[in-house]
């Protein structure tokens, strides 16, 4: 038997003709001599209707809401019919029979996340998980573009990239380890042959705090470029989230329809993106009214003010570097300034963080020094300067933040199949 995908009979001329399709009970309503099924398989939806006196009778009216099912039938056109097709059923085999399905209709978003394995059936869900994994394409597609080699870094790492506080320690056989926060220093090993390397890669971050952008498992897009400035690095993650933005709005049209997102709005972020200084971003805050001193860091107050001050993705860059990481570059007229910049886009705050790293061997000894880091657990990382050091940089996103914002979506939670917080670990 060959099936038939609803989405190929909704689109294609079918009229007539006499299919065989397999799927789910999406909904079930019945009258006195019809049974209306409205099937859903992994490309859509279609009703089928059966009527009393058919041999597919009985089991129409035996199959429950998530019933797996086969169904043979003639497709009709009907105007009434979501999809304005629908097929009328003469055969009917039930493969798996549900039981009451948990899932009705407004629950609370609390439930819905505890049911993830059976919620991920819903249309809303299925619809993000389909545009993730577009956007997913488009990503690695802007990369090879621009010839980047993709590669595969290390899940479990033995010192920190992003600070103490967030590190999961796992026991390894006898030894400590932890899991990895970012690739970003593996990545840098892999400039010295490669050049332009990215990978799209988990980090995990033991993330104590409940915010709607926060995950302690999440997706990474990371890239790290030999010969490259901040200035790059901005011009790179700009070009990279117009990219995924435009191609979305091209390619993703019914999709975002069905989400309600104006497909229009992604269409028209358009480079380059404004960009300003730390020492701007202060000033601005303190306009705003926030208690904000110079060398503070942003946390999402700050962050939410200056996206909503500009409307559009905004890139702030020359931080102090007592609130930057360890190997940011800093710059030359001003060493108290760090070479780094993050993304901040409306609603969600910051979506990418990137910048020049240290590339002087004795410079990255001396920063580590002043942070307290100890010199011993980054050993290789100091290795790789002596050896034909370059100057580079390079940045992180967050594949869930992106696609929150993208799509207007309460939470990164909502953006990922299975979501880790502190509290969310199960299914
Ligand atoms: O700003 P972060 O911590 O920067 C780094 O890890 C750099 N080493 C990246 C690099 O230069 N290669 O993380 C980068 C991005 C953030 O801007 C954010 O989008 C995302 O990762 N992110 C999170 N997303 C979800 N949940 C979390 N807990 C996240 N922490 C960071
Ligand atoms: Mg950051």
């Amino acid at each position: 038997m060959s099936f038939v995908s609803i989405q190929v009979i909704l689109d294609k001329n079918y009229e007539g003709k006499h299919v065989d399709i397999r799927g789910w009970v999406y909904r079930k309503r019945e009258s006195k001599d019809t049974v209306f099924l409205i099937i859903r398989d992994a490309t859509g939806t279609i009703q089928c209707t059966v009527k009393r006196g058919s041999s597919a009778w009985a089991d129409a009216k035996k199959a429950t809401i998530e019933s797996s099912l086969t169904l043979s039938g003639t497709v009709r056109s009907d105007k009434r019919a979501p999809g304005e097709f629908e097929m009328s059923t003469d055969q009917l085999n039930i493969i798996g029979l549900a039981e009451v399905f948990p899932i009705t209709k407004d629950q609370s978003k609390e439930f819905l996340r505890d049911v993830r394995h059976l919620w991920l059936r819903s249309q809303k869900m299925g619809t993000i998980m389909k545009i993730r994994s577009e956007v997913l394409k488009f990503i690695h597609e802007f990369f090879r573009k621009q010839s980047f080699i993709e590669v595969s870094p290390p899940m479990f790492i033995s010192s920190a990239c992003e600070g103490g506080s967030t590190l999961f320690g796992l026991k390894y056989f006898d030894k400590e380890l932890y899991l990895t926060q970012s690739a970003q220093l593996h990545l840098e090993a892999l400039i010295y042959s490669l050049e332009k390397v990215y990978c799209v890669a988990p980090s995990f971050r033991a993330e104590k705090s409940r915010t709607i952008r926060h995950l302690t498992e999440y997706w990474h897009v990371e890239a790290e470029q030999a010969f490259a400035t901040i200035d790059d690095m901005m011009r790179l993650e700009e070009n990279l989230v117009s990219h995924v933005c435009h191609s979305v709005a091209k390619q993703c049209r019914g999709e975002l329809e069905s989400l309600g997102v104006d497909a229009e709005k992604l269409a028209k972020i358009n480079v380059p993106f404004k960009r300003i200084t730390y020492d701007e971003a202060i000033k601005i805050l303190q306009k705003k009214g926030l208690e904000t001193n110079w060398g503070k860091d942003f946390g999402f107050d700050e962050e939410r003010v200056l996206a909503k001050e500009f409307g559009d993705p905004v890139f702030v860059y020359a931080y102090p570097k007592q609130i930057k990481a360890f190997y940011c570059k800093t710059y030359k007229e001003n060493p108290e300034l760090a070479m780094s910049v993050d993304l901040i886009v409306p609603r969600i705050g910051e979506l990418t963080t990137g910048g020049a790293r240290v590339d002087d061997k004795d410079e990255l000894i001396e920063r580590l020094k002043e942070i307290g880091l100890k010199q011993e657990d980054y050993k290789w990382y100091i290795d790789i300067r002596r050896y034909g050091t370059v100057p580079h940089a390079g940045f992180g996103l967050g594949v869930e933040r992106l696609l929150a914002w993208m799509l207007e979506l309460e939470s990164v939670m909502d953006t990922i199949p299975f979501p880790r917080t502190i509290r969310r670990y199960y299914p």
